[in-house]
């Protein structure tokens, strides 16, 4: 059980302090020239979150789960800070006293809500309370739908317009998204009447079939992106880094899989 905890919180913030660490990178290449003092917060932000990271690779699943509770608080605190940040960011686009920038509002909202996730998550660790299964299967994909979905429109405004081909897919997926977020969000209001096993397990068998394909595509674009063969303002790294947010996503929904009563993997 100590071992669990331990293994869980350092796999949390491997994965979640590498995006938290390059959430900084974006928003400081969207940031004007002028906007000396941002681009100094995040840079400060990067080192941060490097460190943690480092810190995080450090550690084994040997740990002492008492040393681990701590560092999850330790890292918890630097994620509410960045937290913040990313919300007054947003009020400052919002307000239009960033004019001529390049972080979409949205993307900066989407960047706040992942570090919101990742507070909970160690939060959730910390108080060693998960929440039940049926609750955690809507809760997950709602929050993870969403993502996904802002994935494609981001992806669909980076392109160069020129590729109207690639941008037309991007378009699809954003469609195809949004329409699994209101159906996860029906199945969630008619909790708790909704949570049954067979509900829930076709509800993952179909996002899981929307994840794979948009997954692929992601890959397929980050390939294209690094071999410089389409136009786009999409740094390579944030191709990349999209497509580890949908491998995170097929994961939990794989693992959300294993989870169900009467599944043979079980
Ligand atoms: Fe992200
Ligand atoms: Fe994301």
């Amino acid at each position: 059980m100590a071992d669990e905890f331990v293994a869980r919180s350092l796999e949390e913030i491997r994965f979640w302090s590498r995006i938290m660490k390059e959430h900084s990178l974006f928003l400081k290449l969207g940031f004007r020239c002028e906007d000396t003092q941002l681009i100094q917060e995040a840079n400060g932000f990067y080192s941060v979150f490097e460190q943690i990271e480092a810190k995080a690779n450090a550690f084994t699943t040997a740990a002492d789960p008492q040393q681990i509770r701590a560092f999850n608080t330790e890292v918890c605190t630097a994620v509410s800070h960045i937290w913040v940040w990313k919300r007054k960011i947003l009020g400052l686009i919002l307000t239009c006293q960033l004019p001529g920038g390049n972080n979409f509002p949205l993307l900066v909202d989407h960047v706040s809500r992942e570090a919101n996730y990742f507070r909970n998550r160690l939060h959730e660790l910390n108080d060693g309370q998960l929440e039940p299964l049926a609750d955690a299967i809507i809760d997950e994909n709602v929050f993870f739908l969403k993502i996904m979905a802002d994935h494609a429109k981001f992806i669909g405004h980076l392109l160069d317009p020129s590729e109207r081909k690639l941008v037309d897919q991007a378009r699809e997926f954003s469609h195809d998204f949004d329409q699994l977020l209101f159906q996860a969000q029906d199945l969630s209001s008619m909790r708790p009447q909704s949570q049954t096993v067979p509900l829930l397990d076709q509800f993952l068998d179909q996002n899981r079939v929307s994840v794979v394909s948009l997954r692929d595509f992601k890959k397929t674009a980050r390939d294209l992106i690094e071999a410089c063969r389409i136009k786009s303002i999409i740094h390579p790294l944030l191709a990349d880094h999209v497509y580890r947010e949908a491998e995170r996503f097929l994961t939990i929904i794989d693992m959300f899989e294993r989870s169900l009563p009467g599944n043979s993997a079980n």
